[in-house]
């Protein structure tokens, strides 16, 4: 039985905090016949879509996005399963063998975790040792990102070790959370895997012909996150208009198809605060997913370096700029522009790139510029060393390359771009102008709620601290806003909603 907090006892924003109590406003204080109003109990647990969190056993919808290099660290999403959420483990741009040893380091764990499975155009290679790995290993959830269109390595992940069981349900045991920010790759993973796809399954002996008649009953993906404005690659889609559209596609891919299994969506992007996530919750969201918000705090695998300039960052203090992986193609990645000088510098070498043929062809005083304040080495100096890089890991982009003089000038621009990440990540000490540190709006959302707090300074920022926060501040919020639909005029202190330590939560949750 709930109990229930008279107001006139406690004052109003405490009474607010205590989030298991319903709370009653009386005009006398405590007769039931002058109720002016009413909001219930509401636990963080109860935003969001308890389906799916019960599916994936974890306590609350909440999930740490995947951030390349390890940024989402085995810490990290360990810290996050240990509090009842999700964490995923970024496995972009690293090396198989530290892939491994990061699911090796999460295999024993008593709480559910995610990998990243990252679609990776110009190595298609890597795509599949990563969905290979992934089967070996028995890893049970990827957040599959970036894709363009579904894949075979994808789709044979998705179907692996599909079966009935005795009493005739379908049993998918890998599932996929597909992010996107378009609705058409909202309507594929939503769909059935192709059929051209499992055909080629069953032609390489990988799947039965019984198990791709089930694989054509399922979605390729039960859940779907909108990735709105976010850190790193983004289309910069408003949460506000992208969210609704990724739902109803849901609602219409489950009328098409009729699945057992009810689809659902998710929001990224932007969410660093309690109010954006109450917003994501009252738009219907089933999960939140943050990231700019953890690389902030101390589990992430970046460096102190960043973690500082990341406390310092304000909503405008990000901007896009040419991504390393597909920079040919005029990609872009959002990142920190405050006390770097990455996307101007990183502008410039596309600019470069789009008016000359080579690096012979650029004017002397130009090269002369960015040899010595961007890349402190010669443009030959660096071709060496990325020639003798993709010498073992990519053979056919030095060969292109030594035709083709402006894929030679390309591949010495990224080489750039990718180490200004590389020296971010790493803290290198005379770097930090070249800092590429991938981040959205979000950041300086958090930084603005949480000034003069001690979730200001970097030490305190831990991840399920945070998330704590986030989550908490969200059931208030929509507590506050209960009221405030009944014609409630609030005290200002109770509309104020203040980061609080551990403790305090656990407090006002018991
Ligand atoms: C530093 C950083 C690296 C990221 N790397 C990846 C990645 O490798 N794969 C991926 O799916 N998403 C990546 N993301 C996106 C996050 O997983 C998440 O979707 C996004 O950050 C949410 O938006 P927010 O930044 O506004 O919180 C990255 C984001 C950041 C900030």
């Amino acid at each position: 039985m709930q109990t229930t907090t008279p107001v006139s006892e406690l004052n109003m924003a405490e009474s607010l905090r205590m989030l298991s109590r319903p709370v009653h406003l009386t005009a006398q204080g405590n007769s039931n016949e002058s109720l002016q109003g009413y909001a219930p109990a509401l636990l963080p647990e109860q935003l969001g879509d308890r389906e799916f969190c019960s599916d994936l056993g974890i306590r609350y919808p909440y999930l740490g996005g995947s951030m390349a290099k390890g940024i989402s660290s085995a810490a990290m999403a360990e810290e996050l399963g240990k509090a009842g959420m999700l964490g995923f483990f970024g496995a972009a741009g690293l090396p198989l063998a530290e892939v491994e040893a990061a699911v090796d380091r999460l295999a024993g764990s008593d709480f559910p975790c995610g990998f990243n499975l990252i679609h990776s155009p110009h190595e298609p290679d890597l795509e599949l040792a990563l969905a290979e790995l992934y089967i070996r290993k028995g890893v049970r959830l990827v957040e599959a990102s970036a894709f363009l269109a579904l894949t075979l390595p994808l789709v044979r992940y998705r179907v692996h070790g599909i079966h009935r069981q005795a009493d005739g349900a379908i049993v998918v045991p890998n599932r996929i959370i597909a992010k996107v920010s378009r609705e058409e790759l909202a309507e594929k993973f939503f769909s059935p895997p192709p059929d051209k796809f499992l055909r080629q399954l069953v032609d390489e002996g990988s799947i039965t012909r019984e198990q791709a008649e089930l694989a054509a009953l399922i979605p390729m993906a039960q859940e779907v996150t909108a990735e709105a404005d976010s850190g790193g690659h983004t289309d910069n889609r408003p949460a506000m208009a992208l969210y609704p559209t990724i739902q109803s596609v849901a609602v219409r891919m489950q009328a098409k198809y009729g699945y057992a299994m009810k689809l659902r969506s998710g929001l990224a992007g932007g969410i660093a605060t309690p109010a954006a996530a109450a917003a994501a919750f009252a738009m219907g969201a089933a999960y939140i997913m943050t990231g700019s918000v953890n690389q902030a705090c101390i589990e992430s695998g970046t460096s102190d370096e960043v973690r500082a300039m990341l406390a310092e960052t304000r909503q405008a203090d990000v901007t896009m700029a040419p991504a390393a992986d597909m920079f040919e193609m005029g990609v872009t990645v959002q990142v920190l522009k405050r006390g770097s000088m990455f996307p101007m510098r990183a502008a410039k070498l596309y600019e470069i790139y789009r008016s000359c043929a080579g690096i012979d062809e650029i004017p002397v005083a130009e090269r002369e510029k960015i040899e010595k304040t961007f890349f402190q080495a010669s443009c030959a100096d660096i071709w060496q060393e990325t020639r003798s890089y993709f010498q073992t890991r990519d053979p056919r982009q030095v060969e292109r390359a030594e035709r083709d003089p402006k894929h030679r000038m390309a591949l010495v621009f990224r080489w750039y771009l990718g180490q200004a990440a590389h020296w971010a990540k790493n803290g290198r000490a005379g770097r930090k102008i070249d800092y590429q540190v991938w981040c959205g709006p979000a950041m300086g959302a958090f930084n603005e709620w949480a000034a003069d707090s001690f979730l200001a300074i970097p030490a305190n920022r831990r991840v399920a601290t945070v998330a704590r926060n986030i989550l908490f501040g969200a059931a208030l919020l929509t507590r506050i806003n209960i009221l405030r639909y009944q014609g409630i005029n609030l005290p200002a202190d109770a509309l104020h909603i203040k980061p609080l330590d551990d403790t305090q939560i656990k407090e006002y949750l018991a």
